[in-house]
């Protein structure tokens, strides 16, 4: 097919996936900047994005996107170089940074795809991809809920090398994304005079200003985090905690729906004074203790997660009481009737 085959159509895949990639990063440095002026509000937008379908799609999508674009450039950097050896383009009148990323492209992409490395294991791994495993990243004995962007930032972040291997990673993007524009205008042989300096001038803007936010972002994120910002913050308190009672009780609702229907036959049983209903009644019974002690389990290290989430913050507050029941079991749910009577 022309679009795989040739070497134009190689190329016009590149530049097609570059757009989407470098419009993948637009939207990422905006959604940073919630983070920065509303973290409650960033919060409920990763918890709108997590293992949703729309948001699986979408991370497929761009997965995809990024191995096609890898592999083509691979493909064309090889294609490129047994037709012209070193003197890889055919115009050599290129500005001096174009010059050296030209040269170092190779060393950039590792260097990106080494910060991509690093930064998806830091976020992806622990958010989205736990949540399709159906776990919760763990840290320092506290469960974190996917949804929880601002906590997974501070854990991120109060790490000093973490703003560094960023930095890095971000003035490497910087010339990659700049000598990508420029290469794709080469390549496809744009050569309008008016309009070609022009669309130079837009992409290096735009590339620069994001990843002028990009590091901005890491140096605030930082600075917070070793504040303990994303701790210490009430509201951001309230939401961890109102996360980890929405979690709770979305892994208790089976057994307390099941200790509901066995409650159910049980009456039923009960009211038929059908004395062959004692075996079923004493399955039942024991069942019903089963549950009990699960669902006990459960709330006590639901309890010990808000603790440890309190003291890894180190205020001073006791935590707030948890907005479940005191007692774990339904309250029409206490006891079984012991027995049928003849
Ligand atoms: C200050 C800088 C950055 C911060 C704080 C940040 C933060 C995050 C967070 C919180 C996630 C969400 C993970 C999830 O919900 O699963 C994420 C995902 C991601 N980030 Fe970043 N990011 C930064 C810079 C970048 C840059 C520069 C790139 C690209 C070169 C990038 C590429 C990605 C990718 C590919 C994903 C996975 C998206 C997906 O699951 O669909 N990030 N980032």
């Amino acid at each position: 097919m022309w679009l795989f085959n040739s070497s134009i159509g190689k190329k016009f895949i590149m530049a097609l996936t570059g757009i989407c990639l470098v419009l993948f990063v637009t939207f990422h440095v905006l959604m940073n900047a919630v983070a920065i002026c509303w973290p409650g509000a960033y919060n409920a937008v990763c918890q709108f994005l997590g293992a949703n379908w729309y948001a699986l799609i979408a991370s497929a999508g761009l997965a995809f996107l990024a191995l096609v674009h890898i592999i083509d450039a691979v493909v064309l950097t090889i294609q490129n170089r047994k037709a012209r050896g070193n003197d890889r383009y055919a115009v050599n009148a290129r500005p001096k940074s174009v010059e050296w990323s030209s040269q170092n492209m190779l060393v950039l992409g590792i260097v990106v795809v080494a910060f991509l490395g690093v930064h998806l294991v830091q976020f992806w791994a622990r958010m989205q991809a736990q949540e399709v495993m159906g776990s919760l990243y763990s840290y320092e004995g506290v469960e974190i809920p996917a949804a929880a962007g601002t906590l997974f930032l501070q854990i991120a972040f109060q790490n000093w090398w973490t703003p560094v291997i960023y930095i890095i990673g971000f003035i490497a993007l910087w010339f990659h994304m700049n000598h990508g524009f420029w290469s794709m205008w080469q390549s496809c042989g744009l050569d309008n005079q008016v309009w070609l300096p022009r669309w130079k001038k837009i992409a290096c803007w735009w590339v620069s200003i994001v990843i002028a936010l990009f590091t901005i972002q890491a140096v605030v994120f930082s600075v917070r985090a070793n504040q303990n910002y994303y701790l210490t913050n009430a509201d951001l308190q309230a939401q961890y905690q109102e996360m980890l009672n929405e979690h709770f009780e979305s892994i208790s609702s089976e057994i307390t729906s099941e200790m509901k229907s066995i409650q159910i036959e049980a009456q039923q049983i009960q009211r038929s004074n059908d004395f062959s209903g004692q075996i079923r009644m004493q399955e039942l019974q024991q069942r019903f203790m089963e549950l009990q002690g699960e669902l006990e389990k459960l709330y006590g290290e639901h309890n010990d997660n808000v603790i440890n989430l309190m003291n890894l913050a180190s205020t001073e507050q006791e935590p707030e009481e948890s907005s479940l029941p005191a007692s774990v079991i339904p309250a029409d749910a206490e006891a079984l009737p012991e027995e049928v009577t003849e």
